[in-house]
């Protein structure tokens, strides 16, 4: 059981992993996704791509089989997500060359007030805005995507204006969602927490219903932990936000074998827990989420030379990282 009103969750693929679900007949992946998180998010199936592939067009099946799921287990869903430069669908990419900002702001609106509305009370958090600052390595340093993001570039001219507006239409769609800002690296004090910081800020002056952000905490063991994330959620909270750990895993190089050292497993538990003795040592942080829970569905391998970054292997098998992480609840 978690402790006071923290949710623990993992991301699951709907589409893939859900549909045609049978409560009396689950397939162990489904057991195991139903008795140990309390909250689930659609990995990809609430993404424009998966639910908004033509104009006009919106193909609900996935994002409806993880909400039925959640539902029939007693689980919280967090909803992934609104604006993004990534996973947008072919439509939206070769329209947005020609749009005026009004243009890209009506097929935004349209988008969200859709689909936030058609789960209306079944979101407890929203990813309303995912990713939408670069980080300081790419070229020009930390800014508003105005380049990658198809919506933010048609309307670069004021692009906190249009962030605001989509926190307003979710808002509006959805009274009962918090809604948040999401990003990687945005776990400790750095140039791209200090910029959302400043946005967050400027954001609640105007009156935007903006309630949390999230940091997605994938971690990798070639980086560094940065020690500075209870400090940085703390400065999130003491601007009235909720924060969350959104898309936890730890990545690690794996020997010729496949297999991570001893070593390599302590690094790993020692940083799960981090990120969540952080989030367990600031009130406000109302969700803890792995990205995946196993190392057979995670997205990690098919990205970087990396893997074993979840907390489970390919065969259920619970890692000290799991362990640590129930101890951490259990204690909290
Ligand atoms: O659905 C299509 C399928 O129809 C097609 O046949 C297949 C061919 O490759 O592609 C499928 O799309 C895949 C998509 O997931 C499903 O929507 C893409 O290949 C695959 O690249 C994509 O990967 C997802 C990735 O986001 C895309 O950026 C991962 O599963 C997902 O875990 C990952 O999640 C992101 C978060 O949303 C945001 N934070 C970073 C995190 C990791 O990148």
């Amino acid at each position: 059981e978690a402790p006071r009103d923290l949710e623990v969750g993992s991301a699951v693929w709907g589409q893939r992993e859900l549909i045609g679900y049978d409560r009396k007949h689950p397939t162990e992946f489904q057991r195991i996704l139903g008795a140990e998180f309390g909250s689930l998010t659609p990995e990809n199936d609430m993404k424009w791509a998966e639910l908004h592939p033509e104009p006009g067009v919106y193909d609900f099946s996935g994002a409806d089989a993880v909400v039925a799921f959640a539902k029939a287990n007693g689980q919280e869903v967090r909803g992934h997500t609104l604006l993004w430069h990534s996973q947008n669908p072919q439509w939206v990419t070769d329209a947005s060359a020609g749009w005026t900002c009004q243009e890209a702001r009506d097929v935004l609106e349209e988008h969200v007030r859709t689909v936030v509305g058609r789960y209306a009370g079944e979101i407890y958090e929203w990813d309303v805005a995912n990713e939408i600052f670069q980080d300081d390595w790419d070229a020009g340093g930390v800014r508003l995507r105005t380049e990658a993001n198809p919506f933010l570039k048609a309307c670069a001219e004021d692009p906190v204006a249009l962030i605001g507006d989509v926190f307003r239409w979710a808002h509006e769609a959805d009274p009962a969602a918090a809604l948040f800002l999401n990003d990687y690296n945005a776990e400790g004090v750095n140039t791209k927490t200090n910029a959302y910081y400043d946005l967050a800020t400027e954001l609640l002056a105007d009156g935007v219903p903006l309630h949390g952000m999230g940091a997605q905490a994938h971690l990798s063991l070639q980086y560094e932990f940065d020690e500075s994330v209870t400090e940085n959620f703390e400065r999130f909270a003491d601007l009235g936000l909720q924060v969350a750990v959104t898309e936890a895993d730890v990545r690690m190089p794996l020997g010729d074998d496949g297999e991570p050292t001893a070593e390599q497993i302590t690094l790993q538990t020692e940083r799960y827990r981090k990120l969540l003795d952080a989030c367990l040592d600031v009130p406000s942080c109302s969700s803890f989420t792995v990205w995946g829970f196993d190392d057979a569905r995670s997205w990690v391998p098919g990205v970087f030379p990396e893997g074993y970054a979840t907390i489970m292997t390919g065969e259920y098998v619970k890692k000290p990282a799991y362990h640590t992480l129930l101890d951490g609840l259990r204690d909290a």
